[in-house]
């Protein structure tokens, strides 16, 4: 089965019929000799294969870099997919100029990706380039030979030279992105939109964002029957009821850290995605496909966890609705027939009055998994006693773990070290670690106790410190 496109890459219109599961690097490097796109590790990891890509919202063009070894080209279509040779001038753009005076490269494996994404960073902002707004898009890029102090100097070299002269209107007015940009939304309105059934009941293997799939079973898809569900507009979107706050299964976790909506319900949500993989992966990953994927480390599912989520099913014109906590049955095994298509997650609204708190742990501070990870839901009286708790764990089990006897130990007590030492003794009984690459057993019980005193200390600065739980001296 082959998909017909229709979309711009860099400054060409493209039409073809593709295997829709092919990959955008694979696409590009073997159909269309661009090989400016890297390939490192195919995985996600390494942001050699970074890729620009551009959709029009609201009649606005947002572009959002994304790894091109984890999307299929069956989503490219009515989009704008911008690879490094599409951001080539005369004479080197202020990225690429300032990645030169600092002496930023070496053998230059990593430098495409970093120019795009850089340039991508220049290209969306409309505020002044800052050193974090740097961090954050560089976060997905691994240096395996210059180092980052001379990627740091670029930065300070991009602030002073760019300064507040961002957004692509201006960058192109100073010559500094090619001109064929500013007619890019006119040419995408021109594009008729997609054909989308609704594809619910469809076969073939599903991707979402594709970002678990494509490291499970890279080489089988692109020639597989698969159902891209990207782009089904009844799956996307959050939006609130009077009962609850509905998020459709295709959100990603940069949508999801940027809607007001989220924010209010959970007000340091960016700080906690932040830890979840890279931008790039972010802009792709969903929240559908971080529960069904049911990885026992999942960070999307251990917050919603937590927050006592429901999930939609549908097959067909049948639908069901679960809370997320009956979903995991054992290791990588769901209550979810064949052919069942997650839609939407449901948060009560009620958790818009409780304190909510997410401690992640892993080697690396960003684009790594977690040993264990951990989020706690909470609702004191103004005497202190706990009216409503919930306690989720990651790692810790063979499934994401919602703790509900150390949830009912919680309930009624007063908020202090005591019931925290109870509630931790009533985790360790509920949690079966094992040892793996990512640690012992011991040293998973052992975060699992920093990680509970972590979300009391942090939530209750008044009523607690650390020092009551550790002999600091
Ligand atoms: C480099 C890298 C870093 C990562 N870091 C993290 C991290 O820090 N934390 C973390 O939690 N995860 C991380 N992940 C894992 C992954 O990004 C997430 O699990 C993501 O949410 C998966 O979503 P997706 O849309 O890409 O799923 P996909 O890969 O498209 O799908 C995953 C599975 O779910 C099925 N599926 C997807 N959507 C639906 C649906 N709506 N209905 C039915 N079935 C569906 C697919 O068939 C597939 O089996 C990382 C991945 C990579 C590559
Ligand atoms: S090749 Fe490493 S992230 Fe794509
Ligand atoms: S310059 Fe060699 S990997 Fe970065």
């Amino acid at each position: 089965m082959l998909a017909q496109l229709h979309f711009w890459l860099n400054n060409e219109e493209v039409r073809c019929s593709e295997p829709p599961g092919l990959l955008v690097l694979d696409y590009l490097r073997k159909k269309r000799r661009l090989v400016g796109t890297k390939e490192g590790c195919k995985e996600g990891d390494c942001g050699a294969c970074t890729v620009l890509v551009g959709e029009l919202q609201n009649s606005t063009l947002v572009y959002r870099p994304v790894t091109s070894c984890l999307m299929p080209v069956g989503e490219l279509h009515g989009k704008h997919l911008v690879t490094i040779e599409g951001l080539n001038l005369p004479r080197l753009n202020p990225v690429q100029k300032a990645i030169v005076e600092e002496g930023a490269s070496q053998c230059g494996f990593c430098t495409p990706g970093i120019v795009v994404s850089l340039t991508g960073y220049l290209m969306q902002t409309d505020q002044p380039v800052t050193t974090d707004g740097i961090k954050r898009w560089l976060s997905g890029h691994l240096c395996r030979c210059t180092g980052y102090r001379s990627l740091k100097a670029t930065c300070f070299h991009l602030k002073e030279v760019v300064g507040k002269h961002t957004g692509v209107k201006e960058l192109v007015r100073n010559g500094w992105l090619p001109a064929y940009f500013r007619e890019m939304p006119e040419r995408l309105r021109r594009i008729p939109p997609p054909v989308f059934r609704d594809g619910r009941s469809e076969e073939g293997i599903v991707i979402a964002g594709g970002t678990d799939i494509y490291v499970q079973r890279g080489e089988t898809l692109p020639g597989a029957r698969v159902h891209i569900l990207n782009g089904y507009p009844r799956m996307k979107g959050i939006r609130r009821t009077g009962r609850d706050l509905r998020i459709g299964a295709l959100t990603t976790f940069e949508e999801l850290a940027n809607h007001p909506e989220v924010q209010k319900f959970i007000p340091e949500i960016q700080q906690y995605m932040f830890r979840v993989a890279s931008l790039q992966i972010r802009n792709r990953a969903t929240i559908g496909g971080n529960i069904i994927n049911a990885s026992p480390i999942a960070d999307g599912v251990i917050l919603l966890l937590a927050l006592d989520a429901e999930v939609v099913l549908q097959k067909g014109k049948r639908q069901r609705v679960l809370p997320l906590r009956q979903l995991y049955r054992g290791y990588k095994q769901l209550d979810k027939q064949p052919g069942e298509i997650l839609t939407e997650v449901r948060l009560p609204l009620s958790v818009r009055g409780c304190q909510i708190h997410f401690e992640k742990v892993s080697k690396r501070r960003t684009l790594d998994i977690a040993s264990v990870n951990s989020a706690i839901r909470l609702r004191c009286d103004v005497a202190g006693i706990i009216q409503e708790a919930a306690l989720a764990m990651g790692g810790v089990a063979p499934i994401p773990l919602y703790l509900e006897k150390t949830r009912q130990f919680l309930l009624g007590k007063p908020c202090i070290p005591a019931t925290v030492e109870g509630a931790i003794e009533q985790a360790m009984d509920e949690i079966s670690p094992i040892s793996d690459i990512r640690g012992s057993a011991d040293y998973k019980r052992l975060l699992t106790r920093q990680l509970i005193i972590a979300h009391f200390t942090h939530l209750f600065p008044d009523r607690m410190q650390v020092r009551d739980y550790y002999a600091i001296p």
